[in-house]
């Protein structure tokens, strides 16, 4: 491990969006520039380096990045030592109109994609070089280099606490129709097993409990493994070698497509005690024509079989998804066979979505755009029967015993929050030694959005 430069005194704000991956990412930047010699601020206003982690995947995010970057802008204004501050984008906004936000807002100091945030050392060095001469525009890196990203970011120093992300993939070569992320994130990408294991190993060490592994399209994972009879090992092959790691107690993966559910990956459903019962996987729509248009490859009712197999082959499987309403060419009937799908397969848990726009992806150009005030209406009747079967899944957990890990202090003197297996939150009065433990809860009670528990 490189020994940190000593803290230089420079201070760093980050500001993330968007998915988990994000957060991920984030956390191994600021590693990264501690090595640096940065340590974290209180906020802007104090900082050396802010660094704002876009996010593509659905319309607005250009906008509240201007705002934010306008924000900045009027800061350094304010501040005496302003024309100091560094100012880096990162993420799929960079990635994606990176010429944009350099011509836009010369606020921005650097612009750099998903894929090189290895080079941001590098970038903060010469950005800052540039503030001692004559203004100059600010530096883009958006070349896909994930194997060179990965290798460069440094182990983590701070314990995370008892729960962890750990990106395994990244990237996806499914080119859904409504998706930025193949062209964002760029083509599938795994990493190599021994840098996943090493990676996890020292989270353990360190206290996690809980990974769960990550990646935009994290089925597919095939990375490297040179003892594997093919040279690549799946996902299953990687949750049955993170299983046998001292410590790691829980496993959880995501996010998930169904054609990538193969059938060992079922199976370590039933084998693996550590793999989670909780999966996302999400299906977008009910509707054939629509699945068909939005190129996932796959009709309902394949979906619906392959719910039925991971039911059978552990029983307390529960489920969380992903929808799109307003899809192109969406009509009442095809939104309909959504409202059915879902009530066939009941969810715990889903993320619901108007369909959004993105330019240069292949359903931006459809003529048959939905209005938003239809896209608005649907949206409500979907998430009055999701938040339905939410509520019905958190209920038939009362009266039940639940294995709680316990994550993190309550508001209240004396409580402990955790998580039962399906990721509901649950707070219990409980001593703080029992941080990172799994023990078995009563569970008493429901709130809006947790459960009540008591210590056995
Ligand atoms: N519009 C609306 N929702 C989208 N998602 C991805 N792209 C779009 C879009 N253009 C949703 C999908 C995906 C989740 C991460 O975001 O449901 O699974
Ligand atoms: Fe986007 Fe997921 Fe489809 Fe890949 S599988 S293109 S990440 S929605």
């Amino acid at each position: 491990m490189t020994e940190p430069k000593p803290n230089l005194g420079k201070r760093l704000h980050v500001k993330t969006y968007g998915c988990q991956m994000n957060v991920y990412d984030s956390e191994r930047m600021v590693d990264l520039l501690e090595q640096d010699g940065y340590s974290l601020s209180h906020g802007p206003e104090d900082a050396d380096l802010v660094l704002i982690n876009t996010c593509h995947i659905r319309e607005k995010a250009t906008e509240k990045l201007f705002s934010d970057l306008g924000r900045l802008r009027d800061m350094k204004v304010e501040r005496q030592d302003g024309e100091q501050v560094l100012v880096a984008v990162t993420g799929c906004v960079a990635q994606a109109e990176g010429d944009e936000i350099l011509r836009r807002a010369p606020v921005a100091d650097m612009v750099i994609g998903p894929q090189s945030y290895h080079r941001l050392p590098e970038l903060a060095a010469r950005a800052r070089q540039r503030k001692s001469g004559p203004s100059a525009p600010g530096d883009l890196a958006a070349d896909f280099e994930p194997a060179a990203k990965f290798s460069a970011l440094p182990e983590r120093r701070e314990a995370p606490g008892p729960t962890a992300f750990l990106t395994v993939q990244e990237g996806c070569d499914k080119f859904c129709a409504f998706c930025v992320v193949p062209y964002t994130r760029g083509a599938e990408f795994s990493r190599p097993v021994a840098a996943i294991l090493a990676e996890a190993e020292r989270l353990a060490e360190r206290g996690v409990r809980e990974i769960t592994l990550l990646g935009q399209n994290v089925n597919a994972y095939h990375g490297a493994a040179p003892d594997h009879p093919t040279g690549a090992a799946r996902l299953a092959d990687l949750a049955y070698r993170l299983a046998k790691i001292k410590g790691v107690e829980r496993i959880r993966y995501t996010t998930s497509h169904p054609n990538d559910m193969t059938d060992d990956l079922i199976a370590a459903h039933a084998d693996l005690p550590q793999l989670m019962p909780y999966l996302h996987l999400p299906v977008q729509s009910g509707s054939d024509k629509i699945l068909a248009a939005m190129n996932r490859r796959h009709a309902a009712s394949d979906y619906v079989r392959l719910v039925e197999r991971l039911r059978r082959t552990r029983p307390d499987l529960a489920l969380s998804g992903d929808f799109i309403v307003g899809f192109p060419g969406e009509t009442e009937a095809d939104f309909q066979a959504t409202l059915d799908l879902i009530a066939e397969v009941s969810y715990a848990s889903a993320f619901s979505f108007k369909y959004s726009r993105r330019p240069g992806t292949p359903a931006a150009t459809e003529t048959e755009q939905v209005p938003e005030e239809v896209k608005s209406e649907r949206l409500v009747r979907l998430n009055d029967l999701l938040d339905a079967q939410r509520a019905a899944f958190n209920a038939s957990k009362l009266g039940q015993t639940l294995d709680v890990l316990f994550e993190r202090v309550g508001r209240h003197e004396g409580q402990l929050i955790g998580r039962t297996p399906w990721l509901q939150s649950v707070w219990a009065e409980a001593d703080p030694s029992l941080l990172g433990e799994v023990r078995p809860v009563a569970i008493i009670d429901q709130g809006p959005n947790s459960l009540v528990g008591r210590l056995l």
